[in-house]
């Protein structure tokens, strides 16, 4: 049976029109107005509500070992968040400590995913060491259709590559076609000034922005751009939260380096104040690269109204306020990452479009097409067209209502926008022609999402 999106206004990164969509067989058949469809039909009326193409959150953690203990969240709930917020589609960092192995790794982190997804995935697959077993793992993996790394510049004696690793690593993925995205900080100095930070007792969470400072990140950004111009790889800049990395990583673009730039939804509505809070609320707020003081965050919308920043994710990462304790001691031993799977459509929706001036073709621009074009999926996914895959979100902007932990979806104990108003959220969200999610609740088919095979960009 058919099913019929009805009159509804179709919003893509190009175009603004009044119309219905059909659906048959997951995919989208015709695009029209008053299209006449056959018998036995089903209808969704979309007057006066958005329709815009799935989104697609671009860096997610869902199954992650991390700082002695493993991220809050599974695959079924995950998703099920992400699709009542209007994402269809996410992709997962698949990340090895340097002490595992790639391949088992991979299969881990596909395991965890199939079966248990209710919207469509992939995975960016981690690389934490070089060694001479890498390129024929890595070369596997790239055929089974998963066309990204992630590097860590950070994070030393974990997830971190040194230089030459990196050297390695990307002259591989420009060997295979396949673009590596990178967590830009300087993992020495970062250590030093962790260490330094200790010994003088400033031990509270409101240190951990000053022992990640802005040009720690801006050199990072650097050395990473300078990596992927000197190797002719293709790189994407993850979580970028600072005018400096920003700056950092336009004057490469600028002489021509192929890079890529993503900022994450934390960075674009909370600063550094958040996580200065006392106890557990400062604890809530830790990411990194931090939260930053607040003159950065008009720069970074700035720079995703004018398209310098190509993609808006979540970098999801929830941990509950019992891990967070962990660092109760020392700022160094709270887990990083704050989840945000489920509202970013909502928050960027609110903030930049309705209020913060920012044009709803770059909202989908940058919340679904950027990705799946930088990453291998379009035009199957992130636009509307005869031929894509029928992922919508039916948009109510009528809807007002404010983010809390006591209403969300995820499985995590705090939500680390409590209280942000939200003006609009999906009213119906299909994945390839099922409805999935209405009204703030999943309706759909838990374990129904399908692992996305990527071609490379050769
Ligand atoms: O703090 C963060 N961002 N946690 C998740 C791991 C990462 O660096 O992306
Ligand atoms: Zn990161
Ligand atoms: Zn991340």
């Amino acid at each position: 049976m058919g099913l019929l999106i009805k009159n509804g206004e179709i919003v893509t990164a190009e175009s603004r029109v009044r119309g219905d969509i059909f659906i048959e067989n997951e995919t989208i058949s015709a695009i029209g107005t008053g299209l006449a469809v056959p018998p036995g039909t089903e209808v969704i009326e979309a007057t006066g509500k958005l329709v815009f193409p799935g989104f697609i959150d671009p860096h997610v953690h869902i199954y992650l070992p991390f700082m002695g203990t493993f991220a809050k969240d599974n695959h079924a709930a995950a998703s099920a968040a992400a699709l009542i917020g209007g994402t269809t589609t996410f992709i997962e960092m698949a990340c090895p400590s340097r002490k595992e192995d790639t391949l088992e790794t991979y299969h881990t982190w596909k395991q965890k995913a199939e079966g248990n997804s209710a919207c469509d995935y992939a995975f960016h697959m981690g690389v934490s060491r070089f060694d001479d077993k890498t390129e024929a793992q890595l070369t596997e993996v790239v055929k089974d259709g998963t066309t990204s790394f992630k590097i860590f510049l950070s994070y030393k004696n974990f997830f971190g590559l040194d230089d030459e690793e990196m050297f390695h690593t990307l002259k591989l993925a420009a060997k295979l076609g396949v673009i590596t995205t990178a967590h830009c900080e300087n993992a020495e100095l970062v250590s030093q000034l962790q260490q330094q930070l200790l010994a003088e007792g400033k031990t509270g969470s409101e240190w951990h922005e000053p022992s990640r400072p802005e040009a720690i990140e801006a050199e990072g950004t650097t050395r990473f751009a300078t990596f992927v111009e000197q190797t002719g790889a293709t790189g994407y800049v993850v979580h970028l939260s600072c005018a400096p990395a920003l700056r950092a990583a336009m004057e490469a673009k600028m002489r021509g380096v192929n890079l890529h730039i993503e900022s994450v939804l934390p960075h674009f509505l909370l600063d550094k104040s958040y996580a200065e809070r006392a106890g557990v609320e400062g604890m809530k707020h830790i990411m990194s690269p931090p939260l930053r003081d607040k003159r950065n965050l008009p720069v970074l919308w700035n720079a995703l109204k004018s398209g310098l920043i190509e993609t808006v994710g979540t970098d999801h990462c929830p941990f509950d306020t019992e891990q967070k304790l962990m660092g109760a001691k020392a700022f160094t031993q709270i887990p990083n990452g704050i989840p945000g799977i489920e509202d970013r459509v909502n928050l960027m929706y609110t903030y930049g479009v309705k209020r913060g001036g920012l044009s709803i073709h770059r909202f989908v621009e940058a919340l679904s097409t950027n990705a799946a074009k930088l990453f291998g999926l379009y035009p199957r996914k992130g636009t509307i067209a005869v031929g894509a895959d029928a992922d919508l979100v039916i948009y109510d902007t009528e809807y007002r209502g404010k983010i809390s932990a006591a209403t969300h979806h995820g499985i995590n104990n705090y939500n680390g926008f409590e209280g942000f108003a939200i003006e609009g959220r999906p009213s119906v969200v299909t994945v390839r022609g099922k409805v999935q999610a209405r009204d703030g609740a999943f309706v759909g088919q838990a374990g129904r999402g399908r692992m996305l095979r990527r071609e490379p960009r050769l």
